[in-house]
């Protein structure tokens, strides 16, 4: 289903709070998270080595890659471990920090709409 660029990618009820699922829009694998209220999609490729996170889980409110265990901000895309304990003297570990690309989401009539 589309429309101004909006894909139905899932139900609501299909993804209870605290969870993640991975779904597909337009050839795009994307990870849904229901976190606090709010739906989340960001793209399920890990942007550390390429890992699954539509495979992973919320830990401490953030999406965990089932790979490294690195951590991600579903709001935000920002990484939050190990971006916490890198020393900022070694600026070379920060390259691998970079964040995940979250996209724009609704929720309407029960269904989650994902933009890409
Ligand atoms: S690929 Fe995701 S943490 Fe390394």
């Amino acid at each position: 289903m589309q429309g101004n660029g909006w894909i139905a990618v899932a139900r609501l009820e299909e993804l209870p709070s605290g969870r993640v699922r991975g779904v597909d829009a337009a050839g795009r694998r994307i990870v849904l998270v229901h976190l606090d209220g709010q739906v989340y999609a960001l793209d399920a490729r890990c942007p550390h080595q390429g890992g699954p996170l539509d495979e992973g889980e919320i830990y401490l409110g953030a999406l965990v890659c089932p790979w490294h265990n690195f951590r991600y901000d579903p709001r935000t895309g920002e990484n939050v471990f190990p971006a916490n304990v890198y020393p900022d003297d070694m600026p070379q570990l920060r390259d691998q920090l970079r964040a995940a690309t979250c996209l724009p989401v609704q929720v309407r009539d029960g269904l989650i709409f994902v933009r890409l």
